[in-house]
């Protein structure tokens, strides 16, 4: 196909990035992470004392902050003003900000601008919050994704903690509960599934089984 495009949203820390890669790399398309645009602006907030509850000062800043993807084959490297930051903005304190600096309108317009950009000619599988709902209303294939807090929480954990960062599981759940009230409850844009969305519930489904649901569904729409 040409430009088709595969919106995958749902909660934080369900999965939607390793499922949207290895679908990127099953079918040939460019796989874009929306969130990590996102946590790059916060952390450029953080990294420069702007208060992530102050709208002002953030809209004032948002025209110093480039944030650029770059696809490697298994990983996306996150360039934020020409610094590779994509260990960076996966660690709790950005984390912690940034639904508050992406409920931001301002912020919002400036990243959706980039991302339908990137989805203008090519076939892509991009992952988010509002991809399926604002980015691309018209993408062919939307998936919203689910999964059981607690066992979010603990695959969160584990990746955390393999790379070193001290956290506990309360505090990655306290934190995926909070993102989630605060992507859903926004005005702008906020989280929801589209309404031609399929939901996925992998509570008890492995990378595999996931992949497979995910092929079949673009099988049955080409
Ligand atoms: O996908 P990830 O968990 O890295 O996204 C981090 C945060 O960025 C989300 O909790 C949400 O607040 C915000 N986000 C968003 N819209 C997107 C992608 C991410 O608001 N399309």
């Amino acid at each position: 196909p040409k430009n088709f495009i595969i919106a995958i949203d749902g909660y934080s820390s369900c999965g939607k990035s390793t499922i949207a890669k290895a679908l990127a790399k099953r079918l040939n398309f460019i796989y874009v992470d929306s969130g990590a645009m996102y946590r790059a602006a916060t952390l450029y907030f953080l990294r420069n004392n702007i208060d992530c509850n102050n709208r002002d000062a953030i809209i004032e800043a948002l025209e110093n902050i480039h944030v650029e993807l770059h696809l490697e084959d298994d990983y996306t490297q996150v360039l934020l003003n020409n610094e590779d930051v994509s260990e960076e903005i996966r660690l709790m304190p950005v984390s912690q900000n940034v639904s508050k600096v992406s409920a931001i309108k301002e912020v919002r317009q400036a990243m959706v601008k980039l991302q339908q950009k990137m989805g203008k000619t090519k076939n892509i599988v991009m992952d988010g919050r509002d991809i399926g709902t604002t980015v691309f209303p018209d993408a062919q294939l939307k998936v919203f994704m689910t999964a059981e807090p607690l066992i979010r929480a603990e695959r969160r954990y584990k990746e955390l903690k393999a790379k070193g960062d001290e956290v506990t599981v309360r505090e990655v759940l306290d934190n995926l509960k909070e993102r989630d009230l605060l992507d859903t409850t926004r005005q702008e844009s906020p989280l929801r599934k589209a309404d031609d969305a399929v939901i996925l519930d992998n509570s008890h489904m492995n990378p595999e089984q996931q992949l497979e649901f995910v092929v079949n569904l673009y099988k049955n729409k080409i």
